[in-house]
């Protein structure tokens, strides 16, 4: 079937109180938008297109951003005048055949098979999508006749006392034949209580000119609801939470508590892993076989390779971790890192864009940054890559089986050669020679006799 689709993302979400236009808030880190073009792609429709209205400009930039290879065409609706008016607006770009599916840049959790469900049952009538509701307050209210026949949708403000009773309620997705749908539009008046053109009043026309309307119902409760304040944007968020760690645990990974696990992003994951409570993951996540996150930990754009541990309240950006490495607790990987098999990194370090080879260990209170340290190196607790003078970056070469005492500050740029050992407290400002001990510090002295003053 030839399909159009259509999002009406042009409301301005007052009730959020932001500045952000409502439909870039995100869920599990990706605007609502977003969630709603990703499930109209997966449809592979032959237009697609996306009614915009407030803050046009920053809606599109973003979007457009996310899309790099977008095939999708912006409508611009400049004053909000009701669903139906939105609609009409697209209708320029609407095929003459076919048909078209209209979703919501606020309604992020629509599951692609009930569309696929809807679609499946279209046939050449309009198709709406309903739910039974045990709070219906806002929706728009279906009216059937005897033979149970859809005849009309009643907004809350415009029903009669009997009508709000009424449990079966108008989700606001639905199908429409093209080649109606400018006959219908161009009918609609804004003769109501909200002064608008709403699209739910083509519904009693489609009755009227005899076009069935067939109703998939939706019983996933949560698909339908709409994002219009804080409270409704955290429901999602926390249902969508949800949805994800089902999937972790599905795929068979253990989650100490699945209601404290955040994804807010894509997250891939081998056998065997485990994720304690309170951990975040952002962007793209490769977890291999056997890992282990401790608790509080944030993952960002992180590889992560088999059975590595990440000990508690670790931060890891945009890093790869080799085999069987333990980071943490407390450790901060920050980007560029990449880190061979079976290296450690302890308690209190910063790693920033370094490579650190098999084995190395950087266990406390360190700093590594723009560094390049080869295998089996150790370095001691509280010394210093010191990478930056106030102006430009340099680089520190810790080459092969070097020993760095503790307490070492390494002023970049500097090469401390193979098997090289450092004394602690150095200074180190150029190179080291292979297999041999450094050592820069005063030399120690005692005073002796000497008096402490006397009070
Ligand atoms: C609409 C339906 C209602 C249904 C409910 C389901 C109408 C008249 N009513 O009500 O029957 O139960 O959805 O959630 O359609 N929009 C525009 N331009 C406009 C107006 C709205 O693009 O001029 C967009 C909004 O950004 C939003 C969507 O259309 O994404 C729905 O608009 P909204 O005002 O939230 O409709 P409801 O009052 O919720
Ligand atoms: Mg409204």
């Amino acid at each position: 079937m030839n399909l159009n689709i259509v999002i009406l993302a042009a409301g301005e979400g007052k009730r959020m109180y932001s500045s952000t236009p409502k439909v870039l808030h995100k869920v599990g880190g990706k605007p609502m938008l977003q969630h709603v073009i990703d499930v109209a792609n997966k449809l592979n429709p032959n237009k697609l297109i996306i009614v915009y209205g407030h803050k046009g400009e920053q809606v599109q930039s973003t979007i457009n951003d996310a899309f790099k290879d977008n095939s999708f065409s912006w409508v611009y609706q400049d004053k909000q005048l009701g669903t139906g008016h939105a609609l009409k607006m697209a209708l320029p770009h609407l095929d003459s055949t076919g048909a078209t599916l209209v979703l919501y840049g606020d309604v992020p959790l629509i599951n692609y098979k009930t569309l696929t469900k809807m679609l499946d049952s279209y046939n050449e009538n309009v198709v709406m999508l309903t739910a039974i509701l045990n709070d219906t307050y806002g929706y728009g209210r279906i009216l059937r006749d005897e033979t149970g026949k859809i005849i009309k949708v009643v907004e809350e403000k415009d029903t009669t006392d009997k009508e709000k009773d009424i449990k079966e309620i108008n989700t606001g997705f639905y199908i429409f034949p093209n080649h109606l749908l400018p006959i219908w539009l161009n009918q609609l008046s804004n003769d109501n209580q909200q002064k608008e053109y709403y699209l739910t009043d083509v519904v009693e026309l489609a009755h009227k000119s005899n076009k069935l309307i067939q109703n998939i119902a939706t019983t996933t409760i949560y698909e339908i609801i709409g994002v219009n304040n804080k409270v409704q944007l955290e429901q999602v968020e926390r249902i969508y939470q949800g949805i994800l760690a089902d999937t972790l645990l599905e795929k068979g990974v253990t989650l100490a508590d699945k209601s404290r696990i955040d994804i807010r992003g894509d997250i891939s994951v081998g056998q065997d892993c485990y994720i304690d409570v309170n951990c975040v993951f952002e962007g793209n996540i490769t977890l291999g076989n056997n890992v282990i996150i401790g608790v509080g930990s944030v993952l960002k754009n992180v590889i992560i390779s088999d059975g590595v541990c990440i000990k508690p309240y670790s931060i890891i950006e945009d890093a790869i971790l080799g085999a069987d490495s333990i980071i943490g607790p407390f450790s901060r990987i920050r980007p560029g890192t990449t880190l061979a098999q079976n290296t450690h990194i302890g308690n209190f370090v910063e790693v920033k864009n370094s490579k650190i080879g098999i084995g190395s260990k950087v266990n406390h209170l360190t700093y590594v940054g723009d560094a390049e340290i080869g295998s089996g190196v150790n370095v001691g607790a509280g010394s210093v890559t010191c990478n930056y003078d106030g102006k430009n970056k340099f680089k520190t070469v810790i080459e092969d089986g070097v020993f760095i005492g503790s307490g070492t500050m390494m002023v970049a740029p500097v090469t401390i050669k193979t098997g090289g050992v450092i004394g602690a407290g150095s200074t180190i400002t150029k190179d080291t020679p292979e297999n041999e001990l450094t050592v820069s510090r005063a030399k120690q002295v005692t005073v002796l006799g000497w008096k402490k003053k006397q009070k």
